[in-house]
């Protein structure tokens, strides 16, 4: 029995110096870098001003990062008249010095608008004012410095009709097609996407999505691309075929996908802790798989970095652990599902 235990840990700890030392010599960002596939995460304002560690993982393990929430519109605009570029500005110098290409995210969405802004009714004619310079200012402080922008965020419904906010009450559906072209006045190099959820799949909502990104590029509309944020959950098994085929035509039609915003939820599951994040890291690895299986897409991005700061829990009320690395910011067997999906896939 007890010659039983003394293996059983010898074995566990040996695992243990197998890992570390694979993490050590390894990292995400060497290998992507060598195809010139994004590999990124998003960052958030606190971690990123004191915590060293935090910092240290990004550097080492992606290279590019995605501004959370500091370029929301109530964040980076929270008066008429004054915007606050302060903290993007620290996360844009860190990228730079590091080597980084910066996601801008996210200049027209129904969610974290100002007061300023919801307080009151506006013309027209004046909220496509407040939002043509919005986005002029914004993209034109970053001209040359933001690699690509999340131009129009979650304008979808999931039966594929446009979503009730105040720029399609006020402005009208021509709202997403201006942003686009107002963003690209600012900066003609950035690349441009249409961003959202539940799109990766074939449905109704991805239908109505592709249409438009298709319509928008045959009339001339500057659009790149288009994200997929992939927040899942181990208990909903995906369709990797109808991923597969989503992406790819969008390769057909000569547009970019990004995976944009992803992580995977444990809580739903009542499976031991072990099992989950071995599903998870299978989730992860097979929806980088079918991003890479089509040329479209050249972005992998997680939302959050670390267990410890993701916005899984505050949403859910749920304890979870979403992301590649643990509350420890040691690598979990999701982190290692990446390495190897993309060991084998790029060349
Ligand atoms: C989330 C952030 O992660 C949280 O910190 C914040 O409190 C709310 O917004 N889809 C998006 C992101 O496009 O902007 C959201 O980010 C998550 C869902």
């Amino acid at each position: 029995m007890i010659k039983k235990s003394i293996i059983s840990s010898c074995v566990l700890v040996s695992l243990f110096f197998l890992f570390k030392s694979f993490y050590e010599k390894n990292s995400l960002r060497e290998i992507s870098s060598k195809s010139n596939f994004n590999v990124g995460a998003s960052v958030l304002a606190s971690p990123f001003l004191e915590d060293e560690q935090y910092k240290n993982i990004l550097k080492r393990d992606f290279n590019l990062i995605t501004i959370e929430n500091d370029l929301k519109f109530a964040k980076v605009h929270p008066q008429r008249d004054s915007y606050n570029f302060v903290i993007p500005d620290l996360m844009v110098k860190f990228a730079k010095e590091n080597n980084m290409k910066v996601r801008g995210h996210t200049l027209v969405w129904h969610a974290t608008l100002p007061d300023w802004l919801t307080d009151r009714k506006y013309s027209k004619e004046e909220l496509t004012n407040i939002l043509k310079n919005h986005i002029q200012t914004v993209v034109g402080h970053y001209k040359g410095k933001i690699y690509a922008w999340d131009v129009v965020n979650e304008a979808y419904n999931d039966d594929g009709t446009l979503r009730e906010n105040i720029w399609l009450q006020t402005i009208g559906p021509e709202y997403i097609e201006l942003a686009f072209r107002w963003a690209h006045e600012a900066d003609p190099d950035a690349l441009l996407f249409y961003n959202d959820y539940s799109n990766e799949e074939i449905n109704k909502k991805s239908n109505a999505i592709f249409n438009m990104a298709k319509s928008l590029k045959e009339q001339g509309v500057p659009i790149d691309g288009v994200g997929f944020q992939m927040h899942s959950s181990i208990t909903y098994k995906k369709n990797y075929e109808q991923i597969k085929e989503n992406f790819k035509r969008y390769e057909n039609i000569g547009l970019k996908t990004q995976i944009t915003e992803m992580d995977v939820k444990i809580q739903h599951s009542n499976k031991p802790n072990q099992e989950r994040l071995q599903d998870q890291a299978k989730m992860y690895s097979e929806t980088l798989n079918a991003c890479l299986a089509s040329s479209s897409c050249n972005a992998f991005i997680t939302w959050g970095v670390t267990d410890k700061y993701s916005w899984i829990p505050d949403y859910t009320g749920k304890e979870d652990a979403p992301l590649l690395f643990d509350t420890d910011y040691k690598p979990k067997p999701s982190y290692k599902a990446v390495y190897r999906a993309l060991q084998k896939n790029l060349k």
